[in-house]
């Protein structure tokens, strides 16, 4: 069982990280190999749109993006965090699943091999956690074109280290990974 987390903060220790590598923590101590990813270190241009990969299996564009599909495929769950910014989720992420397009045929068939789930972690200053919901709930449908079964989202609200009790919800979508 390899599950891996995927952080899209500019912040290396901030909210997110702290959420989606805690996750990872409880998901090794259940046994998982583990893997933590950090966008904001990676090299990962914009997609040029260019349908190259709709010819071709791979993206034209010769970065980071590859490294990271190749972990997806590698893993049996994925764990997805990302900071609200401006309701939604951050370009580093955007960025991200855009070069996901690479991941589908010109059939919009996915490439990625089926079986697979993921989790997504939000973290956000507003108390609401439902605020953003209609931004944050259409990723499920990226999940679902690359034929990967989304198991849910936790909505993390506030500075995590003030807040420690928040860890448990993102722990809990990683368990149903399981
Ligand atoms: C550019 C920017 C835009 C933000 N927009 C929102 C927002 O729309 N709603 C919200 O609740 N918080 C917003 N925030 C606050 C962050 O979502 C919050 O501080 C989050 O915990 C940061 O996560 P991080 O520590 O992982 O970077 C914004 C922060 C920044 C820097």
């Amino acid at each position: 069982m390899k599950i891996i987390g995927i952080t899209a903060s500019p912040r290396e220790k901030g909210n997110t990280a702290t959420l989606i590598q805690k996750s990872l923590d409880a998901a090794a101590a259940k046994g998982a190999e583990t893997e933590y990813i950090n966008l904001s270190k990676l090299t990962i241009h914009p997609c040029k749109g260019c349908n190259y990969c709709k010819a071709h299996d791979t993206c034209v564009q010769k970065d980071d993006f590859a490294s990271v599909a190749e972990k997806i495929v590698s893993a049996d769950g994925i764990l997805m965090g990302s900071p609200v910014y401006f309701f939604d989720i951050t370009a580093q992420a955007k960025i991200f699943i855009d070069r996901l397009y690479a991941c589908v045929d010109s059939a919009f068939k996915s490439r990625v091999p089926p079986g697979k789930k993921i989790g997504f972690i939000y973290s956000q200053n507003t108390p609401d956690r439902n605020a953003f919901g209609a931004h944050l709930d259409k990723y499920n449908q990226v999940a679902g074109m690359l034929g990967i079964a989304a198991v849910g989202k936790f909505v993390s609200v506030g500075d995590v280290s003030a807040n420690p009790a928040e860890i448990d919800g993102a722990v809990e979508i990683a368990e149903k990974l399981f």
